[in-house]
């Protein structure tokens, strides 16, 4: 039996109350305010939700899953238990044009979003270190997928394709993504989950660098629009030029391949928001149209 509670990690009571009332065994934490552009017109909540929340969700997590509660510096935990938290390449910052982030690549955040969520990624190694609570952490390239919030380049750009709108282009359009199916992305979290070693950091990549404009490109071309479309704008401030990520270990230690080429995931998510207007519909609501008028329209 699946059960979906909707809630707020950093409501202590709820996730409190849902650890009392629940056996868990495992918590992959996806939940992050994710949107680098918001974060650079409104930091706080990025702090509020990637750093507390993750700090509340470890701390209910190590007191129910210890064996000797009682005893504050007991490192012994039940059988299986694991937490594993879901970061993201940008902590790394940004590379030039050649190399690749890998796992020993240090930390360098460049945006508020990257920084909370290098926070984080270092609230829970310490949580492994201080307290020995299993953990894995997964850094993943950009994802794209069916249900991505239009905020986000490849949906935005599909969407705004199939209404005639401008395609709003971050200064030149060169910066360099590296981008992975979601379905990808999920095999890799369930392998870790089960054959992670713990304490662990695994970076898992696509292996598609594509530059923005090549990708909208590939948009325009697949639903037969015109590149006059494109529109460049003033560009995003401390804009990364590249992300690339060297997934080698969790290749060569975990077997993990991605099985989605480029060329096929992008026809098929392009599908996807074509034959799923009904949800775009819907999901753009009053917020998204004022975050859209806020970032493009008033440039
Ligand atoms: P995004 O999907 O926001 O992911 P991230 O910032 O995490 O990489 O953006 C991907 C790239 O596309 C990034 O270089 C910024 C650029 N971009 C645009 O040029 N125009 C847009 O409207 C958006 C949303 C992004």
């Amino acid at each position: 039996m699946t059960l979906l509670y909707e809630g707020d990690i950093r409501d202590k009571e709820l996730v409190e109350h849902l650890f009392s009332t629940h056996d868990i065994e495992v918590v992959i934490n996806f939940t992050a305010e994710s949107h680098v552009d918001r974060s650079i017109e409104e930091s706080e909540l990025f702090l509020q939700t990637n750093v507390l929340g993750t700090q509340n969700l470890l701390e209910v997590a190590k007191k129910h899953w210890k064996l000797k509660p009682q005893d504050k510096y007991s490192r012994s935990f039940k059988e299986g238990v694991k937490f594993i938290q879901i970061s993201t390449d940008e902590v790394y910052g940004s590379l030039g044009e050649v190399g690749s982030f890998t796992e020993r690549t240090p930390l360098a955040p460049n945006s508020p979003y990257s920084a909370s969520k290098a926070s984080a990624d270092l609230l829970v190694r310490a949580y492994y270190e201080t307290f020995g609570i299993p953990i894995n952490i997964t850094r993943c390239s950009n994802n794209y997928g069916p249900y991505q919030f239009p905020e986000k380049l490849i949906p935005l750009m599909i969407h705004n394709c199939l209404l005639c709108k401008e395609l709003p282009i971050y200064g030149d359009g060169l910066q360099i993504r590296d981008w992975l199916h979601v379905e990808d992305h999920c095999r890799a979290i369930d392998i870790v989950l089960h054959n992670g070693m713990s304490g662990e950091v695994y970076n898992v990549g696509g292996n598609n660098e594509k530059t923005n404009l090549e990708l909208v490109r590939l948009i325009i071309n697949y639903l037969g629009q015109s590149e006059t479309l494109i529109k460049h704008i003033k560009d995003r401030p401390g804009h990364d030029r590249r992300y690339a990520i060297d997934s080698s270990k969790i290749m060569t230690q975990l077997g993990w391949r991605p099985h989605y080429t480029f060329e096929e995931g992008i026809r098929e998510i392009v599908e996807w928001y074509i034959t799923h207007k009904d949800w775009m519909d819907h999901i753009i609501s009053g917020e998204y149209d004022q975050h859209y008028e806020e970032m493009y329209l008033k440039i």
